[in-house]
């Protein structure tokens, strides 16, 4: 069973999806991890993005894995963990164009359904329930106003040890929120059939406890 919960930056999705996949015992996979480590690895080799060719041969020798580690899923990229490397503001400023490209999306989507084929799964991202996962049974597509967005990015950074003022951060999210919407390659956007959640004020709790609310229905149901 596929469990697929879209939305833009910082509407409390990784949360939720952790969270979630923890009380229901499904796998977590977070894409826009996957995304971030190809991020990494082209901003540390100073790579050439139009340069697809050696594009392809620098994602073919990538290995990301996810291990579980406590409550926290630590994210490997060829066996270094760099679960917080891939958070910081280098990755991402740098993530929505890299992610724009069709190479790379084809690339990840391909190891994302490899991953959940065997599993059942949460699935979070930006395109799960409109082009990964079409066919998931149950979609989410999480909205939240853009002051408290830009208040949750401030706390996941300040445990990174970034500061950063919320005008700053509304116009990164911002941004990024434009790239990933409008980019052509599996652009953001809401499945017809998901389900809008709007986290402006629920507590992490009330989230979860909303979306595994939801999952049971239709799992009783069938
Ligand atoms: O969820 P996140 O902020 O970690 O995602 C980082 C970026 O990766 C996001 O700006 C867009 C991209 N992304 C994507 O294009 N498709 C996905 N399924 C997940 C993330």
């Amino acid at each position: 069973m596929i469990v697929a919960i879209d939305g833009p930056a910082a509407t409390g999705k990784s949360t939720s999806a952790k969270l979630v996949a923890q009380k229901l015992g499904f796998t977590y996979l977070d894409t826009g991890a996957m995304y971030r480590c190809v991020t990494l690895s082209v901003l540390e080799q100073n790579f050439d993005l139009n340069d697809k060719k050696s594009l392809i041969f620098l994602l073919d020798s990538m290995e990301i894995k996810f291990k579980k580690s406590g409550s926290k899923t630590l994210v490997f990229l060829n066996r270094k963990d760099v679960s917080n490397d891939i958070r910081k503001t280098a990755v991402t400023s740098h993530v929505s164009a890299v992610s724009s490209i069709k190479e790379v999306r084809d690339f990840l989507v391909k190891n994302q359904r490899k991953i959940a084929k065997s599993n059942n799964c949460v699935v979070e991202g930006r395109d799960i329930g409109t082009i990964v996962f079409p066919e998931a049974e149950i979609k989410f597509f999480l909205v939240a106003d853009m002051s408290i967005r830009a208040k949750r990015r401030q706390l996941e950074l300040l445990k990174l040890g970034e500061k950063k003022s919320l005008d700053v951060l509304i116009k990164e999210i911002q941004k990024r929120d434009d790239l990933d919407s409008n980019r052509e390659n599996s652009p953001l956007t809401k499945a017809n059939d998901a389900i809008k959640v709007d986290t402006t004020n629920m507590t992490i709790n009330s989230q979860i406890e909303y979306i595994v609310n939801r999952v049971k229905l239709i799992t009783i149901g069938n």
